[in-house]
């Protein structure tokens, strides 16, 4: 490890480096026109360990630079993780810049949005550390303020942290108000009274909880919503994707690229097998 980043890195298990090798698989299709902006709300220290091997993992910050966009901005809420950051995006040639700060803060955000021309269009990856840290008056801030001169507001691909924490605090009377901050509203209460009269179970209110989200974002006037299950890559999966977007449909890609069987490159013979069925 260089020894310039004075931060550990962060050990992840198998089905985080799935994810990172799925994202970097998606933005190598998605960003072809290298002059969109890509925006990361909730980014990280750049570089992972992984659990198993201890080989180091490029964090979607890393693969976004290298593999897609010339002008990145990320918003890092841990002091040390943007220090990390900066330290290693500044040897690739790009336009990058780290901010420091909580997304959730209004003050950042228009720090951000300033950075973004309105002449240009924009790709923001939300992948927050859970569903207690995403607030839907972030999604809508996104959807409001980055739109282009066409008016096409900036494309979303959104890892919602589902099964492992939403589904499984749904009914808790602590988590009600993190509930209603992610949403936005609380029409999800009828979900939770629905399993709580044990009318529905785990896999209608799950169904019944995506619609929701999805609805919210249809609502926010997107032209394309869609939204994905990833493969069980690990039992069960822990997060579902949604995709928004008023230019395109991308639920193939999703559909290839994460249903897609796949050794990690840390795995034994990935070199000569993981492309083998791309
Ligand atoms: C799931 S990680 C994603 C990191 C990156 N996408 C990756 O996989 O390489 C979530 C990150 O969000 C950061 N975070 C947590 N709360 C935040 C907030 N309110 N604003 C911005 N970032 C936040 C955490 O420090 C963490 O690094």
């Amino acid at each position: 490890m260089n020894e310039n980043i004075v931060h550990t890195p962060t050990r992840i298990n198998k089905w985080l480096c799935h994810k990172l090798e799925c994202f970097g698989d998606f933005i190598k299709y998605y960003s072809t026109d290298k002059s969109r902006f890509y925006l990361e709300p909730f980014a990280g220290g750049g570089i992972y360990t992984c659990k198993d091997t201890d080989c180091l993992v490029d964090g979607s910050e890393l693969r976004a630079l290298k593999d897609g966009f010339s002008k990145c901005i990320f918003l890092v809420n841990d002091v040390q993780d943007a220090s990390n950051l900066k330290y290693l995006t500044a040897s690739i040639k790009s336009e990058s810049a780290v901010i420091t700060g909580n997304c959730i803060n209004d003050k950042i955000l228009r720090q951000t949005f300033n950075l973004i021309p309105r002449s240009e269009s924009s790709f923001a990856f939300i992948d927050p550390p859970g569903y207690n840290r995403l607030r839907w008056s972030t999604i809508n801030k996104l959807a409001a303020h980055g739109t282009d001169w066409k008016g096409y507001k900036m494309d979303l691909l959104i890892v919602f942290p589902l099964e492992m924490a939403l589904l499984r605090n749904i009914t808790r009377p602590d988590c009600e108000a993190s509930i209603n901050r992610l949403y936005g509203n609380r029409d999800w209460q009828q979900v939770r009274q629905k399993r709580q009269d044990d009318e529905i179970g785990h896999s209608e209110a799950r169904k019944k909880l995506v619609s929701l989200y999805k609805a919210g974002l249809k609502n926010l006037g997107y032209r394309y919503v869609e939204e994905l299950k990833p493969a069980r890559f690990s039992n069960p999966p822990n997060y579902h994707l949604f995709w928004a977007s008023d230019t395109r449909s991308r639920l193939q890609e999703l559909i290839d690229i994460w249903s897609k069987p796949r050794y990690l490159p840390c795995e034994l013979f990935s070199n000569v097998s993981v492309h083998k069925d791309a």
